[in-house]
């Protein structure tokens, strides 16, 4: 059970769900409802409790449920979905109270693993910064993998500032809105990569249909064009999964760094995972990543919660790029990759050999 004050604390100061009417509007509703909060309380230690109760409860009404609140996810109900108002919130109330056991129990046993397609960019990124140092072979780790759709970034076809990278055929096409795209390095024509591997907490089973059932309903219910991302990208990894290792950073993550090939440069990624990791235990989580230099030239990248401006004005999260020669931030972007403003330091990003 977490701390009340603080997931009230989490519903108030929520920032990044603008592309959600829905879950915008809610947020003030749970953070205004003890009873609510006591039901979000029941998320897993460390995870974000706006996310997992939301999630939840689109799980249900994905999953069949026939409630009124189901009027209000154009997931469930398509166009005709109402927009929010003066009823939704109790609606939402109501809903939580009737099914309050089905959501502690999916809250109890499930983590908040969005695998957002279009943040697969950064892991694309990260490839092509990695190559202007090191041209040859490099190493991928993603820390916080989720079911490791992002470890395929190679393989996907990217639409940045107007032109579109990747194989015609490619299986996965993201777009995302890249004003000042002449910042961002080459993205065509990545490197050969000898290993890629993914360290998740719980990574969701592919082949299982209630863990892609959860996947899905993390997506929000206005997202109808990452839920098809997600669909996409979920069919063509499962057809050819990358290396995902279950367990903690933390504790596993010297044996993993040991695991990959001594000398060669690695890229290593994590997005939207930080974040959901207990505070208390972040230090021991930075210590982690940071030992995956030990065995090569390590590129990191990380886009979790620093909230910044964008040179357009728009808030977003900081886009952080560390190598042995220090941090800078090289980009602000959308949490969820839906645009990506660069920063003059991307382009003046250069590793240094170790
Ligand atoms: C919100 S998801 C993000 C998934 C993916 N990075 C993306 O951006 O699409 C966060 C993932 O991090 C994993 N995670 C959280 N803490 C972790 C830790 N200490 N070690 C490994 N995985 C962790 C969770 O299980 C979850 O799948």
């Amino acid at each position: 059970m977490q701390d009340l004050d603080g997931v009230a604390e989490a519903f108030r100061t929520a920032r990044g769900f603008g592309s959600s009417a829905l879950y915008s509007h809610l947020l003030a509703v749970v953070a205004d409802d003890p009873g609510l909060l006591e039901l979000a309380a029941r998320t897993r230690a460390g995870q974000q409790p706006t996310f997992a109760l939301f999630g939840a409860v689109h799980h249900l009404l994905l999953g069949g449920t026939t409630d009124p609140l189901a009027e209000y996810y154009p997931s469930v109900v398509g166009d005709r979905a109402r927009a929010v108002d003066g009823e939704t919130g109790p609606a939402f109330a109501r809903f939580c109270a009737a099914y309050a056991a089905e959501i502690a129990a999916l809250l109890a046993t499930r983590l908040v693993q969005t695998n957002q397609v279009q943040r697969a960019l950064v892991t694309r990124l990260g490839l092509a910064l990695l190559r202007r140092a090191h041209p040859g072979p490099v190493c991928v780790v993603e820390v916080g993998c989720s079911a490791g759709l992002n470890l395929r970034a190679d393989r996907y076809a990217f639409t940045v500032g107007g032109t579109t990278i990747g194989a015609p055929t490619a299986p996965v096409r993201i777009p995302v809105d890249v004003p000042d795209a002449h910042l961002l390095p080459a993205l065509d024509g990545v490197p050969r990569i000898v290993d890629a591997v993914g360290v998740d907490l719980d990574p969701p089973d592919l082949t299982d249909a209630a863990d892609r059932a959860w996947l899905r309903a993390l997506v929000w219910p206005e997202n109808a064009h990452q839920a098809a991302l997600l669909r996409a990208a979920m069919a063509a990894v499962a057809a050819d999964p990358p290396r995902v290792l279950r367990g903690n950073v933390i504790d596993i993550g010297a044996d993993v760094a040991a695991s990959l090939p001594p000398g060669v440069p690695r890229l290593v990624v994590h997005t939207a995972t930080r974040i959901h990791v207990p505070v208390e235990q972040r230090p021991a989580f930075d210590a982690a990543i940071a030992g995956f230099a030990a065995g090569g030239p390590m590129l990191h990248l990380a886009l979790e919660d620093d909230q910044r401006t964008a040179p357009s004005g728009r808030p977003g999260v900081g886009l952080t790029a560390t190598d042995s020669t220090g941090s800078r931030t090289i980009a602000v972007a959308d949490g969820h990759l839906a645009w990506l403003e660069p920063l003059p330091a991307m382009s003046e990003l250069g590793l240094v050999r170790r």
